[in-house]
């Protein structure tokens, strides 16, 4: 499905977004606090627009996802052709235990397969006292704005996607696979259950978009 959307993934984002998965991305850059030199993994890159933005703090970022058609159209982008691209299954991570500073995910947990079992795997692969960013649509906080923005995402959005993006179908499951989400507690225990500690989350324009930040335990 990914390789289907590929060719006009970050153009058909930012428009149903208005603009705002700008934001969201710089939010996810401040909130894993990293410094130049360390290490982070971007799982479920996409065309690695997220890892560009992490690149931005200095820090080495790496781009993985397993669809071949994002990481492609990704690493033909201008500003994007120098980070390093790995083809890989959040599931089964092709890296050494505890190689990472701080591991993120943008928009992807909720494709992913086993939720528990990625998280499993992202604490395998930081180092211990490393840092988890869970960047994910959620649950808008006030009822009013709630019900509008379900509506938009029932009936507006997939009506827009069919106008830009060049898989419009993707996008009638991106907004029921958004509805169906757990809300920001309920993910917030999934990631203590996955033994994730200081387990925290800060909501974006308004519960749209929920960061979740944790911390591998040490020892
Ligand atoms: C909505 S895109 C997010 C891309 C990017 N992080 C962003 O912020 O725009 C979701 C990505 O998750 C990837 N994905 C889903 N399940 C995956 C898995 N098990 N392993 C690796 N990537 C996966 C898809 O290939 C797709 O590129």
């Amino acid at each position: 499905m990914f390789d289907a959307v590929a060719r006009r993934y970050d153009l058909t984002n930012t428009v149903l977004s208005f603009g705002q998965d700008r934001r969201w991305r710089r939010r996810t850059r401040q909130a894993l606090g990293l410094g130049p030199g360390e290490w982070v993994l971007d799982v479920a890159a996409g065309t690695a627009v997220s890892t560009a933005e992490l690149a931005r703090s200095g820090a080495r970022a790496v781009a993985s996802d397993f669809s071949l058609g994002m990481l492609t159209a990704g690493s033909r982008r201008p500003g994007r052709r120098q980070l390093p691209f790995v083809a890989a299954d959040a599931l089964h991570l092709p890296f050494a235990d505890a190689s990472f500073d701080a591991v993120t995910i943008s928009f992807g947990l909720r494709n992913v397969a086993d939720v528990p079992a990625a998280l499993a795997e992202f604490a395998r692969v930081t180092r211990p006292g490393g840092r988890l960013v869970v960047c994910e649509f959620s649950t808008p906080v006030l009822a009013g704005f709630r019900q509008l923005y379900l509506n938009y995402l029932m009936r507006a959005l997939p009506w827009i996607a069919r106008r830009v993006a060049s898989n419009p179908d993707a996008y009638v499951y991106l907004a029921e696979s958004i509805r169906l989400w757990p809300d920001q507690r309920a993910l917030a225990a999934q990631l203590g259950q996955a033994g994730w500690t200081d387990v925290q989350w800060r909501n974006l324009t308004g519960g749209v978009v929920a960061l979740h930040r944790a911390v591998r335990p040490a020892g």
